[in-house]
């Protein structure tokens, strides 16, 4: 003990103060800059709901069109970025790709690092916006050993990003829009979500003043591991671990025993329904519907499951309820989104989050270096032995 509160994972103590998104974790309610996500999920678009994040404001139709002009018009990375990607082993996992991809921008572009230049914090705000989905696509063909595409500019940010997935220079991708939307709506939901794990690195990252590619390179890494990020896989990874609706009893006795748990199940602020996952549900039914794969085994398992846990007193007494990754890696995978790629996708849309808080950290006056305390428990002042005298 010391002086200081001790406060490990930071279960009571707020790190900032901010203006961008709300939870009430008891409601099960999200508001991004004060609009529930349902209405921005149905009635908006995610660029509009990065401009949102950003600016506080949503845009007017002219400010809505210039916005969606600078993005669309910088997705080109620099031609030499492309060549990291030869360093790395073809079958590197696309986050370690991003992790050193998105941090080397700061190499290129050295016009936009000065962070006590508004104008140079708002270029590089775009260019992270506008490169990040290149990036996580190039992530994408490297692994499968395809020629990268360029980007289109004159479609969605949405359908672009699908376009450089999927198109090949002998067949282009034909934008599905309900797929396109689907994927659009994916990206409303992960938009920003408070003081996590990895916005909360980015904002330390930041707070020594490090470049703002750099900041996000942080963040990507934080959000990597599995507790964060990696819980839409780990539940795409249970489904197949599973196999059969008929060994779902049998899975959720051993759920109940704590042998392993239902993965997309329950959030640490979230004590009712993840209002995300109630949007995911209802894309997930779309996509699956659109493309016939109402019968999907894999699919038909996961409802048996959502069934029975919603009925059952374990869960019902713990306030577990699905979370936004239960659903999530269901319709990554329908739209054909290999699952070592789902990270890549979160940490996609999460990057105007990381760039809105860091953004609003440096534009504070009163901003300072974030600088933990700690309880020492080490050892008291001992004096040097010579290595001749240890025993
Ligand atoms: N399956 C079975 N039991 C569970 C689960 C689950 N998914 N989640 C929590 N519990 C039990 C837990 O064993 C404990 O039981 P008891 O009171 O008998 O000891 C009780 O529920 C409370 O759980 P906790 O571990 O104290 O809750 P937490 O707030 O520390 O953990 C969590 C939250 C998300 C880490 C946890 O629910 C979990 O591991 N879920 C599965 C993984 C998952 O889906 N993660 C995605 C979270 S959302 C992603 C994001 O927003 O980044």
């Amino acid at each position: 003990t010391g002086m200081f509160t001790f406060d490990p994972g930071f279960l009571a103590t707020s790190s900032c103060e901010s203006k961008i998104t709300y939870i009430d974790g008891d409601l099960g309610q999200l508001y991004y800059r004060g609009y529930p996500i349902e209405q921005l999920a149905e009635q908006s678009d995610y660029l509009e709901v990065c401009y949102l994040l950003i600016n506080g404001e949503l845009p007017t139709a002219q400010q809505s069109a210039e916005f969606n002009r600078t993005v669309m018009s910088h997705t080109m990375v620099h031609e030499q970025l492309t060549r990291f990607f030869n360093g790395f082993r073809r079958d590197a996992h696309p986050m370690a790709m991003m992790v050193g991809v998105v941090g080397a921008l700061s190499a290129f572009y050295q016009d936009s690092l000065d962070i006590n230049n508004e104008e140079h914090r708002k270029v590089a705000m775009f260019r992270l916006i506008s490169k990040i989905p290149t990036i996580a696509a190039m992530c994408y063909r490297y692994n499968q050993g395809l020629p990268f595409v360029y980007p289109r500019n004159d479609l969605s940010y949405t359908a672009n990003f699908m376009h450089m997935m999927f198109s090949t220079p002998c067949e282009p991708y034909v934008p599905n829009p309900v797929l396109v939307r689907a994927l659009d709506v994916i990206f409303t939901l992960h938009a920003d979500h408070e003081q996590n794990a990895s916005t909360s690195t980015v904002r330390l990252a930041g707070s020594s003043g490090a470049n703002p590619f750099a900041c996000i390179a942080a963040g990507i890494a934080c959000l990597w591991g599995p507790s964060h990020g990696g819980a839409n896989e780990a539940v795409l990874l249970m489904l197949d671990e599973i196999g059969s609706v008929d060994k779902v009893p049998a899975f959720m006795e051993g759920v109940k025993a704590k042998t392993h748990k239902l993965m997309g199940f329950g959030h640490r602020v979230y004590k009712n329904m993840d209002p995300r996952a109630s949007v995911m549900r209802r894309i997930c039914y779309e996509v699956l519907n659109e493309l016939g794969l109402q019968n999907d085994p894999k699919f038909k398992l996961a409802m048996e499951l959502e069934r029975i846990a919603l009925e059952d007193s374990y869960f019902i007494e713990r306030k577990l309820y699905p979370n936004v990754d239960f659903y999530s890696g269901i319709v990554q995978s329908a739209l054909g989104i290999p699952v070592p790629m789902f990270t890549v996708i979160f940490a996609l849309a999460r990057t105007v989050g990381w760039i809105s808080h860091w953004n609003e950290m440096i534009a504070d006056p009163g901003m300072k270096i974030g600088r933990p305390r700690q309880q020492y428990t080490g050892a008291t002042k001992r004096d040097y032995v010579p290595a001749d005298q240890r025993g």
